[in-house]
């Protein structure tokens, strides 16, 4: 597989290459300079998750993962399922949220680590990571006890949930949470900042799990794929992607390119509504985001914008013509959980936040399909505090939620981050 920068068409790298360095070197992005086209999709659609996902990366990835180890490694990764769910006659929900931390990160993290242990070559290699909630838990639980590699994950103090927050922060051994003083954009930054530092990243073998990896993008066109299989209807198929950093829009549109049944794509953002209103106008002005009930979507800058952009050569028109989008306030997202509620589905805000763009843009004679990217009790005090919904536990959280917390506070500066990093001595 040939990738390239956003930046430079002519900054090449390999698959396992840009796995590993996450960002190419000139700051931009990693994006495929083709993009296969699959013509037998019915023969796709008729296989099982497994059989269809290997074949799908395989053909992404070709030669540089054997078939067989891919194979071995799809069945490591891809243990749980990816349900849709039906809400109404004409709406579904693609529950995204049956891996073990409950989210849809973990079809991402876990196969990025499988390629990252796969590719180890002994050499030390750290993962570094900006989470606003659940990447830190997949990463964290993706990568825990994996020999030879470190995972640092930052994530802003205060701003993620308690529940996500013991799901990351409470691991120790090879993996350091680190609580910074500040939002998930200046988490961001700093792991943007630490990648520039050349020494560092060659000390550290520094490399990214957060949704800029490609590995995990790759992973996150295979539930698109799914979900055409499982939807039978033969009316056009409208998805709606509750966004932040815009890597699960990504992976989506690339599955549509490749072929994937979807009619169209619905950006579905909270009152962070940069990319909404870049669509409406023309005008891209990223800014620090504001905090919302839907808190994994609270960016203000998102780092995967300038992938789609690409996609699209940069042609607002184009965008605009592909694409519906829409936004909602925290107290329109309540009024969705309240009505999906009453209807017998318990959605998650971020849920909610697709549910309700949708069903504002969902015309008439089309099947419309929201993605549930967490499952709604990591987001039980929103739930028990706007609607009186009370939402019992589930067992992997159950598990985790009395572990004491082991993360260290850092201030939201670049040299805080570095004199840590280098003074780090995991645990075996
Ligand atoms: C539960 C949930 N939903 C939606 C999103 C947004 O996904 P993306 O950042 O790929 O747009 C996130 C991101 O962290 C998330 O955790």
């Amino acid at each position: 597989m040939q990738l390239v920068s956003t930046r430079n068409p002519s900054l090449e790298n390999s698959f396992l290459g840009a796995v590993q360095a996450g960002l190419a070197p000139d700051g931009g992005l990693y994006i495929p300079t083709e993009i296969p086209r699959f013509t037998d999709m019915a023969e796709l659609l008729a296989m099982d998750f497994q059989a269809r996902s290997a074949e799908i990366l395989h053909r992404f990835i070709g030669s540089e993962i054997p078939r067989a180890e891919l194979d071995a490694l799809v069945r490591r990764t891809f243990t749980f399922p990816a349900p849709v769910v039906p809400v109404t006659d004409r709406l579904a929900a693609l529950e995204l949220w049956h891996g073990p931390t409950l989210a849809f990160k973990d079809f991402g993290a876990r196969f990025l680590a499988q390629v990252m242990a796969y590719a180890s070559t002994g050499a030390r290699c750290t993962v570094l990571t900006a989470t606003s909630g659940d990447t830190g838990a997949a990463v964290a639980q993706a990568f825990w006890g994996l020999p030879g590699v470190q995972v640092v994950v930052l994530y802003p103090k205060g701003r993620v949930s308690p529940l996500q927050e013991r799901q990351f922060a409470t691991c120790g051994g090879n993996v350091l949470a680190l609580a910074v003083e500040g939002a998930f954009d200046d988490c961001q930054r700093l792991v943007k900042a630490a990648f520039e530092d050349k020494a560092l990243v060659e000390q550290l073998g520094l490399t990214s799990a957060n949704s800029i990896n490609i590995a995990r993008l790759l992973a996150q066109t295979l539930y698109y794929f799914e979900a055409a299989a499982q939807i039978k209807s033969p009316a056009p198929l409208v998805v709606s992607v509750p966004s932040g950093n815009f890597g699960d829009l990504y992976a989506g549109l690339l599955a549509q390119a490749c072929g994937a049944p979807i009619a169209q794509f619905v950006v579905a953002t909270n009152a962070n509504r940069v990319v909404p209103e870049y669509l409406e106008t023309g005008t891209y002005t990223p800014r620090p985001s504001v905090a919302t009930v839907s808190n994994a979507m609270d960016v203000g800058a998102p780092s995967n914008w300038e992938r789609i952009h690409a996609l699209f050569g940069g042609d607002h028109d184009a965008m605009a013509g592909a694409l519906r989008w829409g936004s909602r306030t925290d107290a329109e997202t309540c009024v969705t959980l309240a009505e999906l509620y009453a209807q017998g589905y318990l959605a998650d805000p971020h849920g909610a936040v697709a549910c309700g763009v949708l069903q504002a843009c969902l015309r008439d004679g089309e099947q419309g399909l929201f993605l549930a990217t967490a499952h709604p009790a990591k987001f039980g005090e929103v739930l028990e505090r706007d609607l009186g919904i009370q939402v019992p536990l589930p067992e992997a959280l159950l598990a985790v939620q009395d572990r004491p917390l082991v993360s260290e506070p850092l201030a939201a500066d670049m040299a805080d981050l570095k004199a840590r990093l280098l003074a780090w001595e995991p645990e075996a």
